[in-house]
């Protein structure tokens, strides 16, 4: 249409314009021609421009699409056929994050029944174990000479002491308490362990009248923490952490933010995961992490949307 437009205004001109052109073309005439060829070529490429522009938008879409992260829809702009692929790049679109948001939520359900799976084989089956050894070992300190006695306090401290991580990897793996008492406990129980764990000092801000919420923002909040919590004495080098968790009647923020080295670059298999779990509840996930001033992970959960069934 455009190109018929502008040869129709040029053929138009020609027609009714006083300019001529003889057979054999005139010195002065050249001018003339050479004027009307770029106002041709000047109209076209205006209104080509302007009418294509959406392309442009559409080719740097596609340069920022990454799995991992939600993808903006590029307006719905353009005339027919332009609009058409607009509005199939969309869908594909659409239906790219469907397929990925449902391909995770199955990959990380199947990664936490795994992980419960082998918390209940802890707890039942080594726990079990070594809490037999202990009665015996109580019995035969009960029975033993004195001489024998330190050597089997010894191992009776070994053996309570390798109860003590059994339990430990059995609750990092399946955390009960977010089960039975909720994000708040549960945050403040990884807290504590974390300081126990690494000496490193947690400034805790919880929002201590945090209803109930739906149980997948629950673990998915619990499961960002807590790997933003091994990242700290993983890579920080912090003195400090603050975690902090508010809630609004729209959203839930969850905050953690290290005073250490900074510089995230690039993302492992643990900062993808994060990434995971956040699009299987709608929620945005930032990470900010300048060298100087250490690293904040941000995570935005809508509360009012209901999240995707795991
Ligand atoms: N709090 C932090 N401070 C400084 N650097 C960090 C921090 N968190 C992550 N990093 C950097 O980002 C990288 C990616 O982190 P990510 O959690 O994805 O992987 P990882 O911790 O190396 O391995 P894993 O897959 O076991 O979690 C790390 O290797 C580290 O260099
Ligand atoms: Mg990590």
């Amino acid at each position: 249409m455009i190109n018929g437009l502008v040869f129709t205004v040029g053929t138009l001109a020609l027609a009714l314009s006083p300019a001529t052109v003889s057979t054999h073309i005139r010195l002065t005439e050249i001018p003339v021609l050479v004027v009307g060829l770029a106002a041709i070529l000047a109209a076209n490429a205006l209104l080509l421009r302007s009418s294509l522009a959406p392309l442009d938008q559409l080719a740097s879409s596609m340069g920022r699409v990454d799995p991992p992260r939600r993808s903006d829809r590029i307006d719905d702009r353009g005339t027919g056929d332009l609009r058409h692929l607009i509005a199939s790049f969309n869908a594909m679109l659409d239906r790219l994050e469907t397929e990925r948001t449902s391909a995770s939520g199955s990959a990380l359900a199947a990664q936490e029944a795994e992980r419960a799976r082998i918390a209940r084989e802890l707890h039942d089956e080594i726990g079990q174990s070594l809490t037999v050894a202990l009665l015996a070992l109580k019995r035969a300190v009960d029975k033993a000479p004195t001489g024998l006695r330190g050597d089997l306090h010894h191992a009776q401290d070994a053996v309570r002491g390798s109860l003590d991580e059994v339990s430990g990897i059995a609750r990092r793996l399946r955390p009960d308490v977010l089960e039975d008492l909720g994000l708040h406990s549960a945050l403040n129980a990884l807290c504590s362990e974390f300081t126990q764990a690494t000496g490193v000092d947690v400034v805790k801000h919880l929002d201590a009248h945090l209803a109930r919420l739906d149980p997948n923002i629950e673990l998915v909040c619990y499961r960002v923490a807590q790997e933003a919590l091994t990242n700290v004495a993983r890579h920080a080098g912090a003195d400090k952490v603050r975690v902090d968790l508010h809630a609004t009647d729209e959203h839930l923020t969850l905050r953690i933010a290290d005073d250490g080295k900074g510089g995230v670059v690039t993302a492992g298999a643990g900062i993808t995961g994060m990434r995971e779990r956040a699009l299987l509840v709608d929620a945005t996930l930032t990470i900010d992490s300048s060298s100087s001033e250490g690293t904040q992970i941000r995570l935005i959960v809508p509360v009012h949307v209901q999240s995707r069934p795991r």
